[in-house]
């Protein structure tokens, strides 16, 4: 009876966790169904998207420090989940700006990205997240055994390629762009301590041996 209680939970944690996500993008849809998304609303789109993009980033890369820090282990089980949700607003993204700010006409993609040149710094971003994607099943975690580890360590390079994304479209007000980076400077950082604690405490054991 308690475990099927418990199992029961267990589905609507996952239902819960895995419709959360997707709540932004009924929001966006709801309010350019009632015209509601201010006087630019593509660009509403393209910014909405790319805001949730970086937010499930963020989170998926919150995931491991808040196991080591908070010994809270639930939040493992839905780290894939939740990279996969970054990749899919990213793709959304690009897919807004190439729909409602390009129109599909490639003979702008040249001057748009002239003007715009953190475009390509973005589109890295979404390239190299692809991979990730593609080898998240635990089939690929086996198969590529030692390398799935060195290649999801992409998932740095790629942080740091949004926030410069994100910083190079800083015109005025960097409020939003130095929160996201105070963020990740806290979620490397803790990595990178951790690390170094693991790596002294290794060079300890040989030394004693
Ligand atoms: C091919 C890929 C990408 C393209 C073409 C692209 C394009 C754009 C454009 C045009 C804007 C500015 C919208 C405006 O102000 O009019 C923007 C903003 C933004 N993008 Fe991207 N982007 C790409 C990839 C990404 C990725 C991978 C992420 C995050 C994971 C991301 C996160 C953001 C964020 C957070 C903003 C809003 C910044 C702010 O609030 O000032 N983008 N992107």
């Amino acid at each position: 009876m308690a475990k099927a209680k418990s199992k029961a939970l267990g589905y609507l944690e996952w239902w819960v966790v895995f419709l959360l996500p997707l709540a932004p993008l009924g929001w966006l849809t709801y309010n350019a169904w009632i015209f509601n998304l201010g006087a630019d609303p593509a660009q509403e789109i393209v910014l909405e998207t790319g805001v949730w993009a970086i937010n499930l980033l963020w989170i998926t890369l919150a995931i491991t420090p808040l196991r080591r820090v908070f010994k809270l282990n639930w939040p493992l089980r839905y780290r894939r989940m939740m990279g996969l949700y970054s990749l899919f607003y990213a793709a959304v993204h690009l897919l807004a700006f190439a729909t409602f700010i390009l129109g599909w006409r490639w003979d702008l993609l040249l001057k748009e990205l002239s003007e715009r040149p953190y475009i390509i710094v973005g589109a890295l971003g979404l390239l190299l997240l692809i991979p990730l994607g593609v080898t998240s099943t635990r089939g690929m975690q086996r198969r590529l055994g030692r390398n799935w580890l060195k290649l999801h360590k992409l998932v740095y390079p790629i942080s740091l390629l949004v926030m410069v994304h994100i910083i190079w479209q800083i015109r005025s007000d960097f409020g939003e762009q130095l929160v996201y980076g105070l963020i990740l400077g806290f979620l490397l950082g803790s990595r990178m301590y951790f690390y170094l604690q693991r790596k002294t405490r290794v060079m300890r054991a040989a030394r004693a041996a």
